[in-house]
Order: C-alpha cells, then structure tokens, then sequence
C-alpha cells in the first residue's frame, strides 16, 4: 500500500509517544514538502504583482501564475485556461456564480433552483440568496432511504421552470458520490438551457474530474482540500456562459479601459479577478495539483478506498450507525451512536491522538432530514495508512466502551 506520510511534515508531531492520527481531511488536507517549498521559493525569488509590472520578476510571477491556470484547467480537463477563475475557495466561487447570476437577469421570479438535500450550506444559502434577489424558488431534492440521491424524485421536481441545479459531487456529511453524470444529463435533456453547477469541493482531491465529459457549466473547488494552503481555489465555467454573464467585483485588472463616463470590461478570466489575486496561492495550488496528478488519482481512489472500506466494516461491527452505503462512496466516513453524543465521541478520540471532525459539517439542512443535530465524521487521504484505520478502529471501540 501506498505510504506518502514522510511527504507531509505536520505527519510526524507526536502526542507524547504517538504519531497523530489526522482523519479531518474532509475538512482540509495538510500540506505536502514540495507545497511548503513552492510557498517559500515563490516569496524568495518569484514575489511581484502580476500582469502590468514591465521588469523582469513581474514577467516571471505573471508567467507562473498563468501557468498555473492551465495546470487547473488540464486538472480538469477544462478547453482552456481562460474558463478557470481563480477564487480564495469553494464558498467564493459559488458565490461568484450566484451573484453574477443575480445581476444577468437570467432568473425570473417562479423560476426554480433544485439542490440536492446533502448540499454543504455554501451551496444553499448563496442559491437562498439568488431567490431572494429574483423571486426564484428554492427546492431540495430528497434522498432515498438508503441516502442516495433520489433520481425519481429529481425527475419529478425538473420542470421547465428548473433553471439551475447545484448539486455536491461527494458530500461532505455523508459521503455519498452523487450521479452527477445523470444529474447533469437529465438538467440538459428536461430544458438545454438549464444550469449545473457541481461542488467539488470534496471530489477533486479524490476523484478525476473531466468537466467535458460531465457537461456541467460550473465547478467549484477549494485548493486546502487538494493540499494546498487555504485562500485557494477556483471556478470553471464554460466560456461562451462566462463572456456572456456580467462582471462582479469591480477594480483593477478586470477593466480594458476606464473613464468617468464608461468603463469598459477586460476578457476572460480577467473580468472575474479585480485586485491584486492571491498570486502566491495559485502558484502553490498548481504545485499541489502536480503532487496529486503524479501520485494518479485512480492509485489514490483506490488506496483511500481499501481505508474506507475497513474503516466502513469495523464500525459496522462496532454497532454504530454509518449514514449511507458502503460503496459509491468517496474517502470519508459519518456515524451516529444512540445514546451517545457525537462530541462525546470526539473529544474521547482526540484524547487517544485521533483526529475527525463532529456536528453538523455546515449541512443543517441535511442533519434536519435525519432527525439527528451532528454526527462523527472519519475522512482519509492519500497519506492516511491501514495502521491509522486500526488505531482509529480501536479508539473509537474504546470511546464507546467508556460512553455507552
Ligand atoms: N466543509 C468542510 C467540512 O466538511 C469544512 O468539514
């Protein structure tokens, strides 16, 4: 099996005589040796603004920074670096996406947004945001008792009122891999002219992306979760959309020319980045999709698979309740106890040098479909070890001797 640990120098603190047991990936990835390096070897010999400078190391941060567009966009199989907006995250972009949907007027009041009921808040509140703007209608696509997402159900709410749906790719409380494929395909075949933006937040550190072959029209990811620093992230959008929506933000570098009377706008990506970007950020961004993409995310699929499942068959024999399937599932893990707290649980692991994540995950509206107000969530990444699984295993076995 894979061991990547020695990568990753957080890895190696210890708790008294133990390693940590880092299982909070969902919530953000640490950083690999060659990200750290890149940070530091961008501020020792690249630091320039970006763009406009006319000497040598604004040439070189300009040329790296748009380098490392088109390692995003060739991370997405995106046509062309100019659909990839840079962004500080996941949340940012799907913001962005909201609000320049809001000033297009493409939305009419009593047109609908479907989001599935897994959705993370960053990809509710900001479509709660654009109803209120436009009069649109906000409608939750259930799941089915098995907590997948209810395809017949989707079927039944797409209308020719459906203008967008948003929809996680794997969800962050759950785990669940969405259909996004059939997602996207029913969208397009009920109106072509019908939205799909896909949060990536939790996919793309874990699954390879193709946004080609997906034919969505938005995807959104954080750069923290795919080992980058946070502040990180960007927007795909499909270029003939994106030169078609208004800008947002105003100021510099998204301008062509300015005067009191009129201004007018740059071309893409520059119409969606005023400001000065976090230049740093996305050089480093692009580095840590380069470790990612030498590793292979199908060897890391499958190596944070093999976790999963024991992880998946342990807890099951330990007579918890895991929310969702065991397969089409991505690398993390959600569980209930009955009786016992979920931050009980926690705070027990953590104590035994465990580290997972408990509460609601910023999907309260998800957590209200289960009756339940959090759960303990176990998630891996590539650096996270069988060894780790049976510590884990065994101090959650331990916790809720103590609890129950
Ligand atoms: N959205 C992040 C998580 O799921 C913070 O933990």
């Amino acid at each position: 099996m894979m061991n990547l640990r020695n990568d990753f120098p957080i890895l190696k603190t210890k708790l008294g005589k133990r390693n940590l047991v880092y299982l909070d990936n969902a919530a953000t990835t640490q950083k690999p040796d060659c990200v750290l390096e890149a940070m530091r070897r961008y501020y020792e010999a690249q630091n320039s603004n970006i763009h406009r400078g006319a000497h040598y190391l604004s040439r070189l941060a300009t040329e790296e920074h748009e380098k490392a567009r088109q390692t995003v966009a060739d991370f997405l199989h995106a046509p062309c670096p100019r659909e990839v907006i840079f962004t500080s995250g996941c949340t940012a972009a799907i913001n962005l996406v909201s609000q320049i949907l809001a000033l297009s007027g493409m939305l009419q009041a009593g047109d609908e947004i479907l989001v599935s009921t897994d959705a993370h808040h960053s990809n509710i509140v900001p479509w709660q945001m654009l109803c209120e703007r436009t009069g649109a209608v906000l409608k939750p696509v259930p799941l089915t008792e098995a907590l997948q997402f209810d395809m017949l159900a989707y079927q039944q709410l797409l209308s020719p009122r459906t203008r967008l749906v948003a929809v996680p790719y794997i969800s962050n409380a759950l785990g669940a891999i969405n259909p996004v494929k059939e997602i996207i395909d029913s969208a397009k075949r009920n109106n072509p002219a019908c939205l799909v933006l896909v949060d990536g937040a939790q996919s793309t550190a874990h699954l390879p992306v193709n946004v080609q072959e997906l034919g969505c029209d938005f995807y959104a990811f954080s750069g923290h979760k795919v080992y980058a620093p946070t502040g990180t992230g960007a927007l795909w959008g499909r270029e003939d959309l994106l030169e078609q929506l208004p800008p947002w933000l105003g100021g510099g570098e998204m301008i062509r020319e300015v005067s009191f009377e009129s201004t007018t706008y740059n071309t893409l990506p520059f119409k969606y980045e005023a400001g000065t970007p976090n230049i740093c950020g996305n050089i480093v961004l692009a580095e840590a999709l380069r470790y990612v993409q030498n590793i292979g995310l199908e060897k890391i699929d499958a190596h944070e698979m093999a976790l999963t499942r024991r992880m998946y068959d342990g807890l099951s024999e330990l007579g918890v309740n895991i929310l969702g399937t065991r397969e089409k599932r991505g690398s993390l893990i959600s569980i209930t106890v009955p009786g016992v707290h979920h931050y009980d649980l926690g705070t027990l692991l953590d104590q035994m040098g465990i580290a997972v994540r408990t509460g609601h995950h910023c999907c309260q509206p998800f957590m209200q479909s289960l009756g339940i107000t959090g759960t303990t969530r176990y998630s891996f990444a590539l650096y996270n070890t069988m060894e780790e699984v049976e510590t884990a295993l065994s101090a959650t076995a331990r916790a809720l001797d103590m609890l129950r």
